[in-house]
């Protein structure tokens, strides 16, 4: 079996004629990234030791591509849309807030991770395997954390609240960010 990291999460939304509910290629983007998680965890686990390079260097090249472009999907996609379709009651816009200022956290500890990432990629020594044990397991937990609340809350409030128009925009809107990527800078 093709191993998850090696795979394009959502990549039908290439195709522009095709027929893939944008709401739908978001969730499975969320569980592709709780794949990375898991993988980056199981890297905590077997630092100093036990490092499989090549895995590592599939979580670096992963966060550096898939990590922008989730954000991008949500921020410039699905967060506008919510914000004007949603009800006083639904309290969208401090949610939203909330979320981008977890993104920009996110965003942060994912690019610090890349240069230690790489390092053992390489073969570097671990100097300080606790201490970047550590490291990998707070980006995890936050970042897992996150995840999970917008699959569980924010993706079925997004199913009740769009239009079909919205689903038409969000879906080229994402299109685009896979024509011109943004890249996590380490
Ligand atoms: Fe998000």
């Amino acid at each position: 079996m093709k191993n998850p990291l090696d795979t394009e999460p959502i990549s039908d939304l290439r195709n522009r004629s095709g027929n893939v509910n944008p709401l739908n290629a978001i969730r499975k983007n969320h569980r592709f990234h709780i794949y990375v998680c898991d993988a980056i965890e199981e890297v905590a686990n077997d630092l100093p030791d036990r490092i499989d390079p090549d895995r590592c260097m599939r979580i670096a090249d992963t966060l550096t591509r898939e990590l922008p472009m989730h954000h991008a999907d949500e921020e410039q996609g699905l967060f506008p849309l919510l914000k004007k379709r949603s009800l006083p009651d639904d309290r969208m816009p401090n949610i939203l807030q909330e979320l981008a200022r977890q993104h920009a956290i996110d965003s942060d500890q994912a690019a610090e991770l890349l240069d230690p990432m790489s390092r053992i990629a390489t073969g570097k020594t671990v100097k300080n395997p606790d201490m970047l044990g550590y490291m990998f397991r707070s980006f995890v937990e936050t970042y897992r954390r996150h995840l999970i609340w917008e699959i569980e809350f924010l993706l079925p409030l997004a199913h009740k609240r769009l239009y079909s128009e919205d689903l038409v925009d969000l879906k080229i809107q994402m299109m685009n960010h896979r024509e011109k990527p943004a890249k996590l800078m380490g």
